[in-house]
């Protein structure tokens, strides 16, 4: 198992380069399900999540290879329609193959995720949702069992604009007798993102990236190519990275509009912020200041980049709120952003953060994907060495973190650290 290490105190300058993002790509690798054929998917991140999603396609019956950033998938020999639990425990968005499948096969079965560190994460949406459109669906030992002849269009008002239930319930509806209309429907890029991939293998949707999405259906989908678009948290992430350490950071071959909530905060926290047509450059000379974030749905301040916006504020001056509106409990890196020196106060999905002037460098566990990513942002800047283990939560999500941060001068490296004997063959949670 491997561990990052970090030494404080470089300032972070340069350009870095961001990944596909994993959020995008995941959903899109499930649509290939819904037509027989050969895709390219290109610029697709090296993940360990794609790495489970590329799995569990196989054990479907397709072919995936990647090479490089490039993912070919053949779904031609597809025949068994099936999600075990061994795999939808270590990745939830397993779950995204549950539309596709009922769908273009007529049956399903997938586990059902179960909960997760940041609460009880039901997929009671996109349940009721494939419902609707006329699937049967039971729940066998633990797995969601779905059947269905031929779907049939419907409208279907979401209580919460849920990201997973709309690209499940876009992707059954693509292939769905007459016109589905979702509303309140998730306006996610990632969503956004799904749609313009299905429109492009044939499908009939409108209303991308509104919360209403209008989807006429279609006797068949054909294969087809398509680029995934940049990864916006990876691209919060460092240009969090150049604000903590009051350095000079670019990220590359992002669309600046998918950032702008994130933006936004950083310019009210004194960074400086310039922009082009696909870069975003932020600057910042002193200490920032503190500054409130309430996580929303897309526009809104992405609940992906609380914990680090939790710690860059942990090194602001003055007070600030965090509250997170959409996974209550997503606060696994409170308790070791503290031992980091962190004055962090919690009632309910509220954090009350205090800025110290300094962190001190200690050994932290990272608990999930983003909670990682705060703590290395915490080690850039706290005395001295953090250590930052169980990093297969980072590896998940972040391609070649401590590469990317090395090349803007980081000092971080990754080191390989033994498994205590007693948790060797223990699949680590998922949380995103
Ligand atoms: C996706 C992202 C995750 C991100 C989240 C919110 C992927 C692979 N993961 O997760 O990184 O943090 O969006 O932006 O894209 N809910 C229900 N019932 C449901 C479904 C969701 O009550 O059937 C609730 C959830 O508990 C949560 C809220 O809706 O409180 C939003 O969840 P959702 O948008 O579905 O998140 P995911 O798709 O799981």
């Amino acid at each position: 198992m491997d561990k990052i290490v970090v030494i404080g105190g470089r300032r972070l300058e340069g350009q870095v380069t961001i990944s596909g993002a994993k959020n995008a790509v995941l959903p899109i690798m499930a649509a290939c399900l819904l037509a027989h054929g050969r895709f390219r998917i290109k610029r697709v991140p090296e993940l360990r999540d794609v790495r489970t999603m590329s799995h569990l396609l196989r054990i479907i019956g397709a072919r995936v290879d990647q090479e490089g950033h490039e993912l070919r998938i053949d779904t031609t020999n597809c025949s068994f329609f099936e999600a075990p639990y061994e795999l939808v425990k270590t990745m939830r968005a397993s779950i995204y193959v549950l539309g596709p499948l009922v769908a273009r096969y007529g049956y399903a079965r997938v586990s059902l995720p179960g909960g997760c560190a940041w609460g009880p994460r039901p997929v009671d949406l996109h349940i009721k949702g494939l419902q609707k459109l006329g699937a049967e669906i039971g729940l066998e030992r633990g797995y969601i069992v779905a059947r269905a002849k031929k779907l049939k269009g419907t409208t279907i008002t979401l209580d919460i604009p849920s990201v997973g239930a709309t690209g499940n319930i876009l992707m059954a509806a693509a292939l769905a007798e007459g016109t589905t209309v979702i509303e309140n429907a998730a306006r996610e890029p990632e969503i956004a993102s799904l749609a313009e991939f299905l429109n492009g293998m044939g499908a009939q949707i409108e209303g991308i990236g509104t919360d209403r999405l209008v989807i006429r259906g279609v006797q068949e989908l054909q294969p087809a190519d398509f680029e995934t678009i940049p990864d916006r948290i990876e691209a919060g992430t460092f240009l969090v990275a150049g604000a903590i350490t009051q350095g000079d950071v670019t990220v590359r071959q992002v669309v600046p509009d998918h950032l702008r909530s994130v933006l936004a905060k950083l310019t009210d926290a004194g960074a400086e912020v310039f922009e082009g047509p696909d870069w975003v450059r932020v600057k910042c000379d002193r200490r920032v200041k503190a500054v409130d974030v309430t996580t929303a749905v897309y526009p809104g301040f992405p609940t992906d980049m609380q914990a680090q916006w939790m710690a860059l504020m942990c090194i602001a001056e003055g007070t600030s709120v965090i509250v997170d509106t959409i996974f209550a409990d997503r606060f696994t890196h409170v308790a070791e952003l503290r031992r980091l020196g962190a004055d962090i106060r919690m009632d309910g999905n509220s954090a009350h953060v205090v800025g110290v002037p300094k962190l001190q460098g200690a050994p932290v566990m990272s608990t999930d994907l983003r909670a990682s990513a705060s703590l290395i942002l915490a080690g850039l800047v706290a005395e001295g060495r953090t250590d930052v283990s169980r990093v297969y939560h980072i590896d998940r999500g972040y391609e070649r973190i401590e590469e990317k941060l090395k090349g803007l001068g980081a000092e971080i490296w990754r080191e390989q650290e033994p498994w205590p004997e007693a948790v060797v063959g223990v699949m680590p949670p998922d949380e995103s």
